[in-house]
Order: C-alpha cells, then sequence, then structure tokens
C-alpha cells in the first residue's frame, strides 16, 4: 500500500509491523552482533557502576544494551511490543551467558508499568532510538516514573533530535524541530542491513524537541542530575562520517559539528 494511504494515526500497528519484520534481519546482522556490545564510554561515565542494581528496559529491541548491563552485573528486565525481538534477546541472553539474570517481556511501551505488576527499578534505561516511536512524552514520562522506585534513576541515552531535523543525505535541514505531528516514511531495508528484503516499509516517527522531552519528565517529579550533548552516533548515519573509535562516528574535520547524541540522568526523590 502506498505511503499516501497511510495516516500518522496509525503509527502503532505500522510500527510494529516495520519492527516484528525488522528483529529477525537485526538478530541476523553484523551490525548487532551477537549479544551485547558493551555500554558506551559516555554511558559507563554517566552511570558509574551497574553492579548489583535491578534495571529495566522499556523498547529494549533484541536486547544488544540491555545483555550489557546483564553483563556489567546487573539484574535486567528487557520489554519491547515486538515478540519477535523479545524471543531473540531472550536467545542471546541465553548465549551471552546472562539468561539467569535477563527476564524478557512483550508489552508497549505505554503499558510498560501495568505489564510488570507494578513493579519498580533502581534504574530505568531506555533510549538509542526509541523517542521516535512514540507520539506523546508525557505518557511516556508517566511510565519511566512508575517504572522506577524511590531514589532509583532514569538514565535516557538518545539520538539529538537535530539529527531527525536534517536530510538523510545530507546536513541540511528538512524538517521542523518543533513538529506538530507524527510523520510517514517509506523506509524499506535496514539501518542494520540496507540490502535486506522487506515489505512492511511505512512508518511513523515523531520528533521531540529536548525541552519537550525535559519538561515531560520534570513535570511527573524527576530532579535533573546530568544532561549533556555529543558530537558523535554510533553508526554512519550519512556516509561521510567518519568512525574514529569503535562504534564513535563524527563529523569529518571539513564540516561543522552538531549534536547527534545526548544522555539524561534523573533522580526520582525519596518518598
Ligand atoms: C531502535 S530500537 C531500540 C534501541 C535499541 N537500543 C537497539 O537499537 O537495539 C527501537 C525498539 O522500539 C520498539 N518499539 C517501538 N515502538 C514501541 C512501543 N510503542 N512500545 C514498545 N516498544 C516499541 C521496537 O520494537 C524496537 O525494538
Amino acid at each position: 500500500m502506498p505511503i499516501s494511504d497511510h495516516d500518522p494515526s496509525e503509527w502503532r500497528d505500522l510500527n510494529h509491523a516495520w519492527w516484528e519484520e525488522r528483529a529477525p534481519i537485526h538478530a541476523a546482522s553484523t551490525f548487532y552482533g551477537t549479544g551485547g556490545v558493551g555500554l558506551l564510554p559516555f554511558e559507563s561515565e554517566d552511570l558509574g557502576s551497574v553492579e548489583g542494581l535491578s534495571v529495566v528496559h522499556p523498547m529494549c529491541h533484541i536486547g544488544t544494551d540491555t545483555i550489557s548491563f546483564a553483563a556489567a552485573g546487573a539484574t535486567v528486565v528487557g520489554l519491547d511490543f515486538s515478540a519477535t525481538a523479545i524471543d531473540a534477546a531472550r536467545e542471546r541472553s541465553a548465549q551471552a551467558g546472562v539468561g539467569d539474570r535477563s527476564e524478557w517481556v512483550v508489552a508497549d511501551a505505554y503499558d510498560a508499568s501495568a505489564a510488570l505488576g507494578g513493579r519498580q527499578f533502581d534504574l530505568v534505561y531506555t533510549g538509542m532510538g526509541a523517542l521516535c516511536w512514540l507520539p506523546d512524552m508525557d505518557r511516556w514520562a508517566e511510565q519511566m516514573w512508575a517504572l522506577c522506585r524511590p531514589g532509583g534513576r532514569l538514565y535516557v541515552s538518545e539520538f539529538h533530535p537535530m539529527q531527525d531535523q536534517l536530510h538523510d543525505d545530507e546536513t541540511v535541514l528538512a524538517r521542523d524541530y518543533f513538529p506538530v505531528g507524527g510523520e510517514l516514511f517509506d523506509d524499506p531495508g535496514s539501518y542494520a542491513d540496507p540490502t535486506a528484503e522487506t515489505s512492511a516499509d511505512i512508518v511513523v516517527a515523531f520528533i521531540h524537541p529536548l525541552s519537550h522531552v525535559i519538561t515531560a519528565l520534570l513535570a511527573v517529579g524527576f530532579e535533573l542530575r546530568l544532561f549533556r550533548e555529543f558530537p558523535f552516533t554510533v553508526y554512519p548515519r550519512w556516509p561521510f562520517l567518519e568512525e574514529r573509535e569503535t562504534r564513535v562516528w563524527s563529523m569529518p574535520a571539513d564540516r561543522p559539528s552538531i549534536p547527534l547524541m545526548y544522555s539524561l540522568l534523573l533522580d526520582r526523590p525519596e518518598d
């Protein structure tokens, strides 16, 4: 069905079909490797040791980051609305030797707390391409709050909205920073395997200005401890990015640096 036959209000069904089809492609890709690839250096700097913590990871996909937390000594729960992704995550956690410290749940991010029976965690971790799939940051922030125990922390490690605002082929402005809703895209293949044969190709993505994300989190009661922006990303978003270190892709020296990722660390105060 062509993109013109769809409407952004179909975001959940369209995105669900897109991710269901991509999960096995990603599980077989070299992009995602075979298990956890380790936390990024800035994530480790921001969080310190996670050993012994209970961690929940909404929108965990095939568990790559979740498994990294388990490998670093945390007990983890990964949650995603794609049953295929969750099956792959469960298998990969066993292969990585952390199956006994990992639990996997199929649920929508907006139902996360109910799906986990109201359980609360030391650390709620999310991001790396998660927020752009959700239309409403206020509803999302309510779920993050409900998942975090009093005295616990929320950590968001995410692609910068500036990156979404720029054209896919060039660093020229192509989209609003203050969008009025979701945008339909025809997105065949996958960032993890551009040659993959796919049929569920229409997605709805949302740009969330940083002020919207932060305001939604402060409104539910979180206290902001750390906010950082980074001039690099973790994949070749444009062909001219340079991989200066493993998994760190930066602008070449002859182009202006722009923010490509950000991190937010917030405290849920004790009751
Ligand atoms: C880019 S991945 C998450 C990032 C992860 N760090 C990764 O790359 O492995 C996005 C994930 O969000 C999930 N997702 C999208 N919309 C969702 C929703 N409404 N509820 C739960 N999961 C959702 C998709 O199924 C997908 O697994």
